[in-house]
């Protein structure tokens, strides 16, 4: 059997239990139920829950926001920092009310969180109000987990050797024209404060053929806005025979007729390649836009991390994607207090910045991950010093991001209105992600419009329509 005959059978066994739930359902409800589905963590959980909503559409669930009415809660969760972790526990916890008064409620957790031992372990004995438990590589079983439920006890299924690609999942998105579209699963690099190559498991990669077919459809149902999805994009196609890397699969993409823009996220500089970077410069879909995490300016601290890239390889990076593309607006991650580093390593990070001249940052205090290497290190840095130099990195990005807004004053963008914020108040994003608010019809969202910035700001510009 190919593989692609395997992950067939894997959803023809799951649309056997879709109509089983489906007829329990009916007998049971009058009405729908109701489904709510609550999401944490990156974009890829995101499109996860995208794809579990599509599945709970197939088996009769209408969807609500309101934790009150849910007849179903699912609950797809992000263990990438504590704190990430301690919202998870809070929410669920607080379910506990829901049950009691809705005893018929199936409340299910799933996501990155549930694939660690310990977090199960704590919901089996603490939290006995969860119904199901699932991991990451099992989000295309969720129908035969819920008739597990309905026909029996509890349900916990936490399979991490279960790494293929299952396909033909349907998807339900939250946008009628952004979306994303996830081209491989998983992370080879273990940075060693990261916990999600555990959680996630190796890199694996869709076909060509498949990921060309969800663009088409996505471009024909009229998505204006596509984010190329993994935790390593560019490391898109290695170890396959296919051919196809991910500075080739850009290219692909790109060559679908229509009008629409496409993103990718997120890129590791290690696979930071030319060839991508002359793709990115052709490709004239493609946003002008690189999201390029460096997570520390200190060699050090880089080696300690296991980035496998120095300082000096980074800035090499910026100045090629400079040299191809002038304009180009550069966004990055970056960990404060990683064990170990001092107040000398932390000014190489600064210095970094202030050198690159980033258009947003994405700064996190670093938080110690149960099974990582980094976790074991000595920390002597106390917390509250850990603040203070998370202070100075926010106030020093802040000052750059005052004096790169003023360089757009009175230029005209061209933008994807997104949404009505307030009557008479839309907002769009620009090509290089920055997002514009503007006067401006409901009529509006979905379309591509150009505004005239007037007034630019750090982290969001204002403008009106231009005439045009
Ligand atoms: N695969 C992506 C994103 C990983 S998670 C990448 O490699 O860039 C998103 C960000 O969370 C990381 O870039 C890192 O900056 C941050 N992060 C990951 N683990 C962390 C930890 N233990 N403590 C603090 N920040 C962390
Ligand atoms: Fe985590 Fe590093 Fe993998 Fe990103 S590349 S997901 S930071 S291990
Ligand atoms: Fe969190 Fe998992 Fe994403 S740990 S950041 S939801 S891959």
């Amino acid at each position: 059997m190919s593989s692609q005959e395997i992950f067939r059978t894997a959803m023809d066994v799951q649309q056997t239990y879709i109509e089983k739930v489906r007829e329990v359902l009916s007998a049971r409800y009058a009405d729908p139920p109701r489904a709510l589905v609550q999401t944490y963590g990156c974009q890829q959980n995101v499109s996860d829950s995208e794809r579990m909503k599509g599945l709970l559409q197939q088996m009769g669930y209408v969807f609500t926001d309101k934790v009150e009415e849910a007849d179903f809660i699912l609950c797809n969760t992000c263990a990438v920092r504590e704190h990430a972790e301690d919202r998870v526990y809070g929410n669920v916890g607080a379910l506990k009310h829901h049950k009691r008064a809705r005893p018929d409620c199936i409340i299910a957790l799933c996501g990155c969180m549930m694939q660690q031992q310990q977090v199960a372990d704590r919901i089996q004995k603490s939290y006995p109000h969860v119904d199901i438990v699932f991991g990451t590589h099992a989000l295309h079983r969720l129908p035969e987990l819920i008739w597990r439920r309905l026909t029996g006890g509890r349900v916990f299924d936490l399979d991490a050797a279960d790494e293929r690609i299952v396909e033909g999942l349907p998807v339900k998105r939250d946008s009628a024209f952004r979306g994303w579209l996830p081209i491989m699963y998983g992370c080879n690099n273990f940075c060693t404060y990261c916990i999600v190559p555990y959680v996630r498991g190796r890199e694996r990669s869709r076909t060509p053929a498949d990921v060309m077919a969800e663009a088409f459809q996505m471009v024909e149902a009229g998505y204006k806005d596509i984010t190329l999805l993994g935790q390593n994009v560019n490391s898109y196609g290695k170890g396959e025979d296919h051919g196809v890397d991910f500075a080739k699969l850009l290219r692909m993409v790109n060559s679908i007729p229509g009008d629409f823009r496409i993103r990718f996220m997120t890129s590791h500089p290690k696979d930071c390649t030319p060839a991508l970077l002359d793709a990115m410069a052709d490709c004239e879909k493609v946003c002008g836009h690189l999201h390029l995490p460096f997570q520390s300016g200190s060699d050090r601290i880089l080696k300690a991390m296991n980035r496998r890239y120095t300082r000096s390889d980074y800035l090499h990076l910026v100045e090629e994607a400079r040299r191809r593309m002038p304009d180009i607006a550069l966004t990055s991650d970056v960990i404060v207090g990683f064990p170990g580093e001092t107040y000398e390593d932390f000014k190489e990070t600064l210095s970094l910045v202030e050198q690159v001249g980033f258009s947003s940052l994405f700064t996190f205090i670093y938080s110690p991950r149960e099974g990582t290497p980094a976790a074991s290190l000595p920390d002597p840095v106390p917390h509250k010093e850990k603040v203070a130099w998370f202070d100075e990195l926010l106030a020093a990005q802040e000052a750059i991001g005052r004096k790169n807004a003023e360089a757009v004053r009175g230029k005209t963008l061209l933008l994807l209105c997104e949404e009505e914020r307030r009557p008479g108040l839309l907002a769009g994003r620009a090509d290089n992600n920055r997002v514009v608010e503007f006067p401006g019809d409901a009529s509006l969202v979905g379309q591509f419009v150009r505004v005239t910035i007037t007034e630019p700001g750090v982290s969001m510009h204002r403008g009106v329509l231009a005439d045009t």
